[in-house]
């Protein structure tokens, strides 16, 4: 048995409790985005997911759980429900810091204690996991409340065409998937998949390609878009990135920090909009095979800056098994969610490799996803 040294599990405690600093109630407790939870609800659910796989699981102690499950399991909690019943910033740091303690506690008495779920250090991998993920959307809740507090001014951005020198991969075996224990269960079984030859660009699309496609009408263009893309674009009078402005001398690009904005990877699109660019640009998205073959072998370079959408709707790989539990990936496999590979800026180490895979409806926008082009 493998101990759970809980110290990187308690910065991770530490490291979500602190999204809270620095934001007034009102934005601790609102919806920043309609796809976004509260911050409070991030971090009771975070530390409730803890607490729940530990002590309830493992030590069948349900007494800090029951208290709170119809708030923080997200399949019993509505999501627009959520922000009114949170407790408030001091009582949800109050609450953290006592059942952090337990959950040490919990975690000490794990270590020679033999569980299906402590075989291999496997719960606290998992758990790691879980809050790099959380931390990852609490990042975007923070962005989306940066952004509507901002001040828009227009950047010296020029348009600029799509790549056309993509490195050319041979056809070859290649391994698809995560063994280590820190997997999520959609990562497995691991399988050998054999890419014909395709085609992938080194680089993702950037901001300045992304305003070649708004110049050359990407957004008028019927042609260039899936029918329910287009459906979509339409009803939701989508014309740019989600985090773009369009003002009367320019485009306003949220992007704090980036010095070289024009030449940086676009973000704030959804699939639609990535498979739109890419018949725009004569090209199409790299299937999610091809794109770990091509970051299994080192040919992308600018990598984990953006998650990058790949064509495939997200399935499961063959032989695959639900654990720990069926909610994190079986309800997902239901043909309206797409795969997006790599990382971006917002992402933890616990899930930058090459085998995890993202997976997001079309029209979500708000994951910092952008993409990169292939062709066959
Ligand atoms: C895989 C990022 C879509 O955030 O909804 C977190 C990850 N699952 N807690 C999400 C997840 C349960 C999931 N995504
Ligand atoms: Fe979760």
């Amino acid at each position: 048995m493998t101990a759970n040294p809980p110290s990187r599990i308690a910065q991770l405690r530490q490291a979500s409790v602190a999204m809270l600093d620095g934001l007034t109630p009102a934005q601790q407790r609102c919806q920043s985005h309609p796809e976004l939870s509260p911050m409070l609800w991030h971090v009771g659910h975070v530390l409730f997911m803890e607490t729940y796989w530990l002590a309830e699981r493992v030590f069948g102690d349900a007494r800090i759980t029951d208290a709170w499950r119809d708030l923080y399991v997200p399949e019993i909690s509505a999501k627009d429900e959520r922000s009114a019943r949170l407790p408030d910033a001091d009582a949800l740091r109050a609450w953290a810091a006592e059942i952090s303690e337990h959950n040490d506690t919990c975690w000490q008495r794990a270590r020679d204690m033999a569980h299906p779920l402590l075989a291999d250090g496997y719960l606290a991998a998992f758990l790691r996991q879980h809050y790099a993920q959380h931390l990852e959307t609490m990042r975007l809740v923070r962005a989306q409340l940066a952004l509507a507090e901002c001040d828009p001014a227009a950047i010296d951005m020029r348009a600029a065409a799509p790549d056309t020198d993509f490195t050319p991969l041979a056809a070859h075996a290649v391994d698809i998937g995560t063994a280590s224990i820190d997997a999520y269960d959609n990562e497995q079984p691991v399988f050998t998949a054999y890419p014909p030859t395709f085609a992938i660009a080194e680089r993702c699309v950037s901001n300045a390609q992304w305003l070649g496609f708004i110049e050359a009408g990407g957004y008028q263009n019927a042609d260039w878009w899936d029918a329910d893309g287009w459906a979509w674009r339409e009803a939701a009078g989508i014309a740019h990135p989600q985090h773009w402005r369009a003002l009367t001398n320019g485009w306003f690009v949220f992007a704090p920090g980036s010095t070289d904005i024009a030449n940086a990877p676009v973000h704030g699109i959804g699939w639609y909009e990535a498979r739109a660019y890419a018949r725009y640009a004569g090209a199409r998205l790299p299937r999610e095979t091809e794109w770990e073959a091509a970051r299994r072998v080192g040919v992308l370079t600018d990598v984990e800056q953006v998650w990058e959408w790949c064509d495939d709707a997200f399935y499961p790989y063959p032989g695959f098994r639900a654990f720990p539990y069926d909610g994190y990936s079986l309800p997902w496999f239901d043909g309206g969610h797409f795969v997006a590979r790599g990382a971006s800026v917002h992402s933890e180490p616990e899930i930058r490799r090459p085998g995890f895979r993202n997976f997001y409806p079309p029209t979500h926008r708000h994951i910092h996803a952008g993409l990169r082009l292939a062709s066959t």
